[in-house]
This record gives C-alpha cells, sequence and structure tokens, in this order.
C-alpha cells in the first residue's frame, strides 16, 4: 500500500467528490428516520495543508484553493466550503476534512457511520479521532468486504463511499463486484464509486460493464480539468451513483458548468452526467 491521501487532500477531485457526497448526505438526511453513512476507504478525518505531504505537491492550491474566500459560489458549492470552513479557526485555509470528518461534522444523533481504512497509521488516527462517539465505528479491515459484513443495516437506509486508492489493477472489476453485493443484500442502498480519469481504454470497459450490472438506478458524474487523454496524470474524476436522492442530478447540471470553469488547469474544464442503467 503505498497511496497516501494527504498528498492530494482539497485536489480538484476532492472538491468535487467531496461536494457531491456532502450533497447526497444531507438530501438523505431530509428524512427523520435514521440513515447509515458508511466509508470503505476512509482515510484519515483531518489533513494538514500546511503539512509536509501536501507542501510537496501543492495539489490543493488547484482544488479547495480556488473556492475558498469566494463571494460568488452557487449554494451547493458553498454549503461544501462552508463545511470546510468549520475545520478552520480563522480565515486562512489550513486543514482540510477528509471523508469521514466532513460526514460525521453533520451527523445527528439517530444517524451512525461504519469506517474501514486499511493503512494502520491512518486506521489509528481515525480512531483516535472519533473516540468516545458511539455513532462512529472504525474498523481496520478492507474496504471491499464492508457491504458483505454490514449490509443490510439496520436503518435500512445507507450511504455507501467506496473511494479506493485505485493502486491495482483489478481496482474497476473489485467496485463492480462489490457494488453489485452492496445490492444484492438491500436493493435501496445508495452508492457513490469514485473513479480516476486516466485511462480511457479502462474506463470504457468499465461503464459497458456497469451498465450491465443489474444495479438499479446508475448516474454517471464527470468533471475534468484537462482533456481526458492528456498523459499529465490525473485528468480528471467521475462518480457512479447508485440510487442517488432526488432532486441531485437537477441541482449537479445547475453547479457543474460552473466548477468545471472554475477548476479548469488548461483549455477549459468539461463535465458530463448521465444515466447509464435506469433513471429519474
Ligand atoms: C482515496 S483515499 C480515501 C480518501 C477519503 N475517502 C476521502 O475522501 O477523504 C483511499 C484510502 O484507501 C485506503 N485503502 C487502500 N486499500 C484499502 C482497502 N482494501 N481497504 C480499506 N482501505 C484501503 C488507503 O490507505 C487510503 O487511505
Amino acid at each position: 500500500m503505498n497511496y497516501r491521501h494527504s498528498y492530494h487532500a482539497g485536489n480538484h477531485a476532492d472538491v468535487f467528490k467531496h461536494a457531491v457526497l456532502l450533497r447526497m448526505s444531507q438530501l438523505m438526511q431530509r428524512k427523520e428516520t435514521p440513515y447509515c453513512y458508511l466509508d470503505s476507504h476512509a482515510g484519515t478525518a483531518l489533513y494538514d495543508l500546511q503539512g509536509e505531504a501536501s507542501g510537496k505537491t501543492g495539489e490543493y492550491l488547484e482544488g479547495i484553493a480556488r473556492l475558498w474566500g469566494r463571494k460568488d459560489l452557487p449554494a451547493l458549492l458553498q454549503g461544501y466550503v462552508d463545511s470546510v470552513g468549520e475545520q478552520n479557526q480563522d480565515t486562512d485555509l489550513r486543514y482540510y476534512p477528509g471523508s469521514p470528518q466532513l460526514i460525521a461534522a453533520g451527523l445527528r444523533e439517530q444517524d451512525r457511520m461504519i469506517l474501514s481504512e486499511l493503512h494502520p497509521e491512518d486506521a489509528a488516527i481515525l480512531r483516535e479521532h472519533f473516540i468516545g462517539d458511539p455513532r462512529v465505528a472504525v474498523h481496520q479491515r478492507d474496504g471491499y468486504e464492508l457491504a458483505k459484513a454490514f449490509l443490510p443495516v439496520a436503518e435500512k437506509r445507507a450511504l455507501w463511499l467506496l473511494d479506493p486508492p485505485f493502486e491495482r489493477g483489478d481496482d474497476f472489476d473489485r467496485c463492480l463486484t462489490a457494488m453489485q453485493v452492496a445490492i444484492q443484500r438491500m436493493r435501496q442502498t445508495v452508492i457513490a464509486l469514485w473513479y480516476p480519469i486516466k485511462d480511457e481504454r479502462l474506463l470504457r470497459d468499465f461503464y459497458r460493464q456497469t451498465a450491465a450490472a443489474g444495479l438499479p438506478k446508475v448516474l454517471r458524474v464527470e468533471l475534468t480539468v484537462r482533456p481526458a487523454d492528456t498523459s499529465l496524470g490525473l485528468n480528471g474524476s467521475g462518480l457512479i451513483l447508485v440510487n442517488p436522492p432526488w432532486p441531485l442530478w437537477e441541482e449537479l447540471e445547475e453547479v457543474l458548468p460552473w466548477l468545471a470553469s472554475q477548476l479548469a488547469q488548461s483549455g477549459s474544464g468539461a463535465w458530463r452526467l448521465d444515466w447509464l442503467a435506469g433513471g429519474p
């Protein structure tokens, strides 16, 4: 396991993923009934953007830093930037919340979270961070097993962030299998699977297989900051959203053009949103 999220925290992919994820959790909370948030590749709770890892890459400068302090943010993005702001005491941007902290900040008394993180250091930090909060369970185990281990949940409502580092060649296959298991065990599970946009050939197979996987409603949302075939690295990222809560797709159609234009790194950024299976 070489991947450490501290090098990438707050980059364009985190902004996109976290803004969408946060909105999904808010929409899940429109009902008073409890829901369970599962985060299978949790990373850690807070990242220091002035620390060594962030300093080496400076990736957040082309991500969250571009939105920080702006007065013209669309409402969905304002909510996300406000959440990041809660982790920072003054006007400086220093601490960036990982997905567990982003969701924990809005968790209600009746909700609960199940986190898994395989890296021993990050799992220990996560455990320490949430110590004493009975709503949060931290496991140092393989995140792909989460659906088998915990679904169906007693609450009957679950939001699962599936966010592996994609270091292994079989990660797309493992994600697909994990999503199928989740839906077989609890058909109404809401899933957000994040994936990198680097290799278009690999993605074409993945889209085809996802569309044919027997998942109920599958929304594909993507945001690229450079042309998708540039060989510079992470050109953008996507989210496969299974059973997304209404009216998420309508809100995203409004906000993505703005976000793509603000996060673009060369030429213009681009976005797309369409249904791979089912529909609204
Ligand atoms: C992209 S990062 C997670 C970022 C985090 N979800 C966020 O949005 O803030 C992926 C994490 O998965 C962890 N990881 C890698 N393989 C794993 C596995 N099989 N099970 C659980 N965690 C794993 C890595 O250590 C890394 O912290």
